[in-house]
């Protein structure tokens, strides 16, 4: 990927984790300066790198690491299904505090990471229509999306910033299985994606994109992304050798897939030997 012509500071909430750790070596090619904050030590920092070490919850902290900085790409959070009370402090008031700090330093760019959980119980065809469903969780985790969501609407309607809220359909290096070809947001695109928030296009306002590839496989519309200049390239499709594409997605009628089932409890980790976030 060729830098950019205009590097730019950029605060990575959820520094240290999955996604943030692919797409940092984009944001250093490119020529970005990149703070990464998390509860977490960000390992291995380059030179144009620094690590940050606190919550987005609190106040002090979000407000001093983003003085100065042109855009927050708001990737800090819990990541699936937890307690009320969790995904609340977390997720709805992590986004609430960073969207504050970012407002009173003046940053007009942020991009904040929805999912598809917000959005779970639709069925999967509606997500190719050209207009943003409206929320329907699959899950408490799913609320604090559509809440994440309704936040930055708030932000960019009243302070006049460009607010990017982004349904990530898959991240990681690859799919890894059936259901994954037609979600996965390749970490090259998820680069991608920041350069259309960078960008002027669209700003002031708030958008909600699909955040996936351009999967063959793929059940969104790429729409919505198209208008603040996001064009995925990637395709899952280059790594359908490494999946069992005889495989059924069971779940595959409805957005969330298993997470709208029966069996994915409300408000409980239901993947508790998942490393703790
Ligand atoms: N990975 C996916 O497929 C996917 C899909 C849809 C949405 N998302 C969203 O994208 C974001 C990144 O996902 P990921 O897969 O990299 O998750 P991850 O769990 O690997 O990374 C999240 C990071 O946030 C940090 N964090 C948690 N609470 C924090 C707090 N209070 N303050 C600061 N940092 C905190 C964690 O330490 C972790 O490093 C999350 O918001 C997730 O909900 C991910």
């Amino acid at each position: 990927m060729s830098a950019v012509p205009n590097p730019q500071t950029i605060a990575l909430t959820g520094g240290a984790g999955m996604m943030a750790t692919l797409l940092r070596p984009y944001l250093a090619d490119a020529g970005h300066t990149v703070r990464l904050l998390d509860l977490a030590e960000a390992a291995h920092p380059r030179p144009t790198e620094s690590v940050h070490v606190g919550s987005v919850a609190d106040p002090e902290f979000m407000t001093s690491a983003l003085e100065g900085a042109a855009a927050v790409i708001h990737l800090g959070g819990l990541h699936r299904e937890k307690t009320w009370a969790e995904l609340v402090a977390t997720n709805i008031t992590g986004t609430q505090v960073t969207l504050e700090a970012a407002r009173v330093n003046g940053v007009g760019r942020v991009l904040l990471a929805s999912s598809t959980h917000a959005v779970g119980f639709h069925p999967t065809e509606a997500a190719a229509q050209d207009s943003v469903l409206i929320p329907r969780p699959d899950t408490y985790y799913g609320v604090s999306k559509a809440a994440v969501e309704a936040l930055g609407s708030l932000y960019a309607d009243k302070y006049g910033m460009k607010v990017v809220s982004a349904r990530i359909g898959t991240g990681g290096d690859r799919p890894a299985n059936v259901r994954t070809l037609g979600s996965w947001l390749s970490p090259a695109d998820s680069y991608r994606l920041v350069e259309a928030t960078l960008s002027d296009v669209g700003a002031p306002g708030h958008h909600v994109v699909w955040a996936v590839s351009a999967n063959t496989r793929g059940w969104a519309s790429l729409e919505a992304g198209r208008r603040i200049g996001f064009e995925p390239v990637d395709d899952a499709e280059a790594f359908a050798y490494g999946v069992d594409t005889t495989a059924r997605d069971e779940w595959a009628e409805l957005l969330g897939g298993a997470w709208a089932s029966d069996s994915h409890r409300v408000g409980v980790d239901n993947y508790p030997h998942l490393a703790v976030k």
